[in-house]
């Protein structure tokens, strides 16, 4: 198997084309699979096929395999990694091959399509050719991703790769946290970093070039810039624009640009093999983990990347995986396994762990949501095990608001999927769904978040942004006009638009927080209801991961300590309460170890408190605390949240007091199983998992959802008033979008009598 797998690599470096074109190499990239293909062959036989819903692994086999393994090298990456320098990896890589052509097509245009496989160079390269080629010495050479982890790992690897310190010449910027300092010539930051920076620059004068990273992925914030960075190059002549997509779509980028240059770098990428379940999988959970487990037990070297939907997952596939492998190393019949988790709030330290080689040359298993799908660039995968689902932030119209939701994936993002099989060698992809399934039940491409979500912030920055009329803007794909004007009605309830769709003072000043609208809003609000200092706490724990923390085996301790800390009422003023028993301990970390708190969130959280603080006080909000009157905090709370209330029940149900969808108190609030239930919540924000569940929870009085709602509440809810109230909406609702009407058409006019 050892002698097998070095033929590959030295397969894998003679097929490194040196060729770049501009279009038109699908030609060459095919006769290059069908050859790689060729390579491949011979492998089949030894293949276990995937497991079913109730298919059994043979642990006999594996047992004889452990033998095997024992003294052999699984990660296939190490080798690579650890004999090569920097300088000889980055040469390596396919861009490398054809920079000289890629270089020219960008000096002799404004803007290129960039086109290659994931891994070929695309992210960590362009920022560097672009510096060596001078763009770097009239301004910085920015570089966007739709991920704060992406951002973050890629800043790293560039700095090492330039053998600088990361923060000087290279950087990175996510929300709340500016890697980056005066030297800074190379910037990787989110796309939602981004555009905010077109709020102060719209001219983005400090850059010469922007590469817009991982466009096929369509995130709204993405979408938003492609209209905005279009306006950017007809302005500055001086201002390079890429735009690169690890798929084929590019034409779209293409024209929508003006029919600009797609450049395509040659692919080296190999076949894999695609496995689907014979019957259909009724828990993808624990057909991944068996599935790992044959693999593991059975199958040649190469690591294991397995896509799940979200954190809760990805930590019982780890922690199963984990438990079973080390039972069975117990009983001497398996080899070691690295599980790896990665989503995105993970602390960044464990993050870079899966970019590590494992110790000792163990097998990898990187257990992953779909941030492995593309943003991130994993070596020596050889084996992939697809969920086929993932988690989308979307619009539910009927509770007016997003939801996080699983959905089975697209056609296009399972194919991403598991050609991050193929980058090392052959490889497999097993695909824990019928192949009947991804034919009949699965989408061609994902529908872009612009389409899906709610645009509150995106409104609210394009508005400010001078964009009156958003249904003119020019978007790659418009979003529905329903979900425009649900958007605006959201906004101009929280008192951000007026009758018209002009943005009020209110408006205005919630765009100058980088947090969603309710919480902006909050934070203004407070000063009038007296708690803006203990407000800015809040708002800045429920911008940071959950600060809990619980590990396994240590539940009932951790929960008992967590509790401790609980204000019956509110799971906000919980927050509350940690963050002030934190600073009261002279912001100590043992004091956290002690009490099951992740130290670093906390930190964390103090840190978006100061920078949330500052924008206070350039924007002349004072800072009034209540000192501990739970009562004034609770007031404010429901003055930002009046428009996600739910009303009691039965024993323990809640409806939403809207439109009375069934919704439940989570188990971990401070709320569930105190034996209080109060009449009347309002909630951060609905998770649908096997129920819709409301996250962070407060009890508030009905007559302050009347005082600040009165578009939906008044304080005797007879059912006749129901109605009235819900007429009033109606009505509301139409006169809004009547005054619309008549100012549009008012514009028109007045553009016909220009
Ligand atoms: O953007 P694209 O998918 O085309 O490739 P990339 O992210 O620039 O990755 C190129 C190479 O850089 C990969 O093969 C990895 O070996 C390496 N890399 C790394 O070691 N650590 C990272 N955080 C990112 C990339
Ligand atoms: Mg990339």
């Amino acid at each position: 198997k050892r002698e097998e797998n070095k033929g590959r690599d030295r397969f894998w470096e003679m097929k490194g084309s040196k060729m770049g074109s501009i279009t038109g190499t699908t030609q060459a990239e095919n006769k290059e699979a069908a050859e790689n293909a060729q390579a491949a062959k011979g492998r089949d036989d030894d293949r276990p096929d995937v497991v079913g819903a109730d298919g059994e692994i043979d642990f006999k086999a594996g047992a004889k395999f452990a033998e095997h393994m024992k003294g052999s090298k699984a990660s296939a990456q190490s080798e690579f990694a650890k004999t090569k320098t920097i300088k000889e990896q980055r040469e390596f890589l396919p861009v490398y091959g054809c920079r000289e052509d890629l270089m020219h097509v960008i000096r002799e245009n404004q803007i290129v399509v960039v086109v290659g496989e994931t891994g070929s160079g695309k992210t960590t390269q362009m920022t560097q050719y672009m510096h060596e080629e001078g763009y770097s010495t009239f301004g910085m050479v920015g570089c966007t991703q739709p991920r704060r982890v992406a951002a973050m790992s890629v800043a790293k690897r560039v700095s090492e790769e330039m053998g600088c310190e990361l923060g000087k010449e290279v950087g990175y910027a996510i929300r709340f946290e500016d890697c980056t300092g005066p030297d800074t010539i190379i910037k990787y930051m989110t796309d939602g970093v981004l555009l905010r920076e077109t709020l102060r620059e719209p001219d983005l004068n400090m850059y010469s070039c922007i590469i817009m990273d991982e466009a096929h992925e369509r995130s709204l914030h993405t979408d938003v810039l492609f209209g905005i960075l279009k306006k950017v190059v007809a302005r500055r002549r001086d201002f390079k624009l890429i735009v690169t997509s690890a798929t084929l779509n590019a034409e779209k980028f293409s024209n929508f640009f003006g029919s600009v240059p797609v450049f395509h770098i040659p692919g080296r990428t190999f076949p894999v093999d695609i496995l689907y379940s014979k019957t259909p999988v009724e828990d993808y959970v624990e057909a991944a983990v068996k599935q790992a487990l044959t693999v593991h037990l059975s199958s040649g070297p190469g690591d294991i990347l397995i896509f799940m939907t979200g954190q809760e997952e990805i930590e019982t596939v780890t922690y199963t995986l984990e438990e079973r492998v080390e039972q069975l190393m117990s009983e001497g019949t398996c080899p070691p396994l690295n599980v790896l988790p990665i989503y995105s709030q993970l602390p960044s330290d464990l993050q870079a762990k899966i970019f590590q080689d494992a110790e000792d040359g163990n097998r990898k298993c990187i257990v992953s949501t779909n941030i492995a799908e593309t943003s991130l660039t994993l070596d020596g995968v050889m084996y992939v095990i697809d969920s086929g689902y993932c988690k989308l932030s979307v619009f539910n119209p009927r509770m007016g608001m997003n939801a996080l939701q699983v959905f089975p994936c697209a056609q296009a993002a399972v194919n991403q999927r598991s050609g991050r099989a193929g980058r090392t060698g052959p490889g497999t992809c097993y695909r824990l769904y019928t192949e009947m399934a991804f034919k009949h039940e699965m989408l061609v491409s994902t529908v872009p978040e612009i389409q899906r979500t709610n645009l509150g912030n995106v409104v609210l920055l394009l508005k400010s942004l001078n964009v009156d009329n958003l249904l003119d803007f020019d978007f790659m794909d418009p979003p529905p006009q329903e979900n425009i004007l649900n958007s605006m009605y959201s906004l101009w309830i929280l008192g951000a638009l007026d009758n018209t769709g002009g943005l009020t003072k209110l408006g205005s000043k919630m765009v100058e927080f980088p947090v969603d609208p309710p919480l902006a809003q909050m934070l203004i609000k407070a000063e009038e209801t007296g708690c803006s200092n203990e407000m800015l706490t809040v708002v800045a724990m429920l911008s940071v991961p959950s600060v809990w923390f619980r590990p396994k085996d240590r539940e009932e301790e951790s929960d008992a300590a967590r509790e401790k800390f609980f204000v019956p009422e509110s799971d906000h003023l919980t927050l509350l309460n940690v963050y002030q028993q934190w600073k009261n301990n002279g912001y100590r970390n043992d004091w956290c170890n002690k009490h099951f708190i992740q130290g670093k969130g906390l930190k964390k959280g103090r840190e978006v408190r100061a920078q949330l603080m500052d924008i206070m006080k350039q924007q002349k909000i004072p800072l009034v605390s209540c000192g501990q009157d739970w009562d004034v905090c609770r007031r404010s709370i429901a003055a930002a949240y009046f428009h996600q209330a739910a009303r009691l029940k039965g024993v323990g149900e809640y409806v939403n007091a809207r439109n009375g969808m069934p919704c439940h108190l989570h188990p971990s609030s401070a709320l569930y199983g105190l034996g209080y239930t109060p009449d009347y919540v309002v909630y951060h924000e609905l998770i649908m998992t096997s129920k819709e569940y409301m996250q962070c929870v407060t009890a508030v009085e009905p007559h302050w959802l009347a005082e600040f709602g009165p578009m939906f509440f008044t304080l005797k809810e007879s059912h006749s008033s129901m109605l009235k109230s819900k007429a009033k909406r109606k009505e509301d609702k139409a006169k809004m979008e009547a005054e619309m009407q008549a100012k549009r058409d008012e514009e028109a006019q007045l553009q016909e009598a220009q």
